[in-house]
């Protein structure tokens, strides 16, 4: 299976998936700048995505610690997620998400 990151650029990136797989995992494994810097532990939201609309609703809900973090999210949308919240499975095959232009790996600088 496949996901599409949409880089702050407007680049596709696609990455190769399987199901199980952590989307931050996926999109760190592609190079995307996500930190992740809690890995997981939904302690940060470094791992903030923007789901497409016609994805989102496809998705598990958010629960409530995950809607807590992304209220502190820089660039928050609607269909805003962590994606380190997200296990993917095939019903996800071709999941589109976009990088938050606010998105800064700071291993980079
Ligand atoms: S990695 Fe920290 S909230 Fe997702």
């Amino acid at each position: 299976m496949k996901v599409d990151f949409v880089t702050s650029a407007g680049d596709t990136v696609t990455a190769e998936a399987g199901p199980g797989d952590n989307l931050l995992r996926v999109a760190q494994s592609a190079g995307l700048p996500l930190e992740g810097t809690c890995e997981g532990q939904m302690a940060c939201s470094t791992c903030h995505v923007i789901v497409a609309p016609e994805w989102f609703d496809r998705l598990a809900p958010a629960s409530e610690e995950e809607e807590d973090m992304l209220d502190l999210a820089a660039g928050v949308a609607r269909t805003s997620r962590l994606s380190c919240q997200i296990d993917l499975d095939e019903t996800l095959d071709g999941l589109t998400v976009r990088i938050p232009a606010t998105s800064h790996d700071m291993r980079r600088f």
